[in-house]
């Protein structure tokens, strides 16, 4: 092959580290903090005491477990649970008990990019309640949703928990939904968690905690790009930084530049200057309320049918179907 006809291959990773550090202001995309140290730390992020949005919904789970089953089935005709994003599927163990004891014809099926996390889940399950029908399926969500399409023709249920819509901006939100409705039929359900609006302090502080795991989170981006592209970011050069916009109801994460500097990225052949201050945008976290809901829903071709919420009203998970 003579040099005219090499092609450079470029992952997806490498081009979008190219355009955020090269553009203005700076950015990074939130989908890059989860490698498997990442992973290790949004386990920890988890279980922080400011962290309080997978408590609130893990509560909401255990206090309204007989409503939510019936909700998902009311007529007892049987139906797929489909669960995007599973993880250890420790909120979900509480519905599929309930589901279990009271005898729902359901398949629970787990969708997730990680083998690791499929595999781990169908192996607890099989042990821990063997009587569940479990159809774990690796890949992307809406690759594997459009093949259940075509395999099962049972009533569909999908569960987005952990407020993980709430990393999208509203556009790209109503996008995912109606993506989702597309691969659903009318009278489909999806059930999904919204970090509701509150107090701004408590916001600020389940994004800034005490102990420091948030910011190495935020930072673990840059680490990933030191530790696959062959970057030199020294990490002590940035500060964790969180704001929340009560009006909007958006968290927004920075990474800001405590000095003027300059980082090498040799995978990119790339030199990227910061100026003393400059940030990098990491990630968004959006709050909500009913109204706000009420329009992504109908933006996108659902109806809210229902909502759960914990005892402080901290967190909602909707119950919502395709029109
Ligand atoms: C996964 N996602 C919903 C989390 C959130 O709350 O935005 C990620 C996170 N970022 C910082 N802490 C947790």
């Amino acid at each position: 092959m003579n040099s005219k006809d090499q092609k450079v291959i470029i992952s997806t990773f490498e081009k979008e580290v190219c355009e955020g550090l090269t553009a203005f202001p700076k950015y990074l995309s939130s989908k890059y903090f989860y490698d498997e140290a990442g992973d290790k730390l949004f386990q920890q992020i988890m279980a922080l005491p400011e962290y309080y949005l997978t408590r609130a919904e893990f509560e909401i789970f255990q206090t309204h477990k007989l409503d939510i089953a019936h909700s998902f089935d009311n007529d007892k005709e049987g139906f797929d649970l489909i669960e995007l994003g599973a993880g250890d599927g420790k909120k979900t163990k509480i519905l599929l008990k309930e589901l279990g004891d009271h005898n729902y014809d359901f398949t629970y099926v787990p969708i997730d990019i990680s083998q690791n996390a499929v595999e781990g889940l169908v192996n607890d399950l099989s042990v821990e309640m063997p009587d569940v029908s479990v159809n774990g399926q690796i890949g992307e969500y809406f690759e594997v949703l459009d093949r259940l399409k075509h395999i099962s023709d049972r009533k569909k249920v999908v569960m987005v928990l952990g407020s993980n819509i709430g990393n999208l901006l509203h556009p790209r939100a109503i996008q995912f939904m109606q993506k989702l409705c597309h691969a659903m039929n009318p009278g489909d359900l999806i059930f999904m968690g919204f970090d509701q609006k509150k107090h701004p302090q408590k916001v600020l502080d389940a994004y800034n905690d005490q102990t420091g795991v948030t910011a190495a989170f935020n930072k673990n981006v840059l680490a990933r790009i030191n530790r696959e592209l062959d970057g030199n970011f020294d990490l002590d050069k940035f500060l964790h930084w969180e704001t929340y916009d009560p009006e909007s109801g958006t968290a927004k994460s920075y990474l800001v530049s405590k000095e003027k500097h300059t980082v090498d990225i040799d995978a990119l052949s790339l030199q990227v200057h910061f100026e003393a201050w400059e940030s990098i945008h990491t990630e968004i976290s959006q709050k909500y309320d009913d109204d706000t809901v009420k329009w992504l829903a109908e933006e996108s071709g659902l109806r809210i049918v229902q909502s759960f919420t914990d005892k402080d009203e901290y967190y909602k998970d909707y119950l919502l179907t395709v029109v």
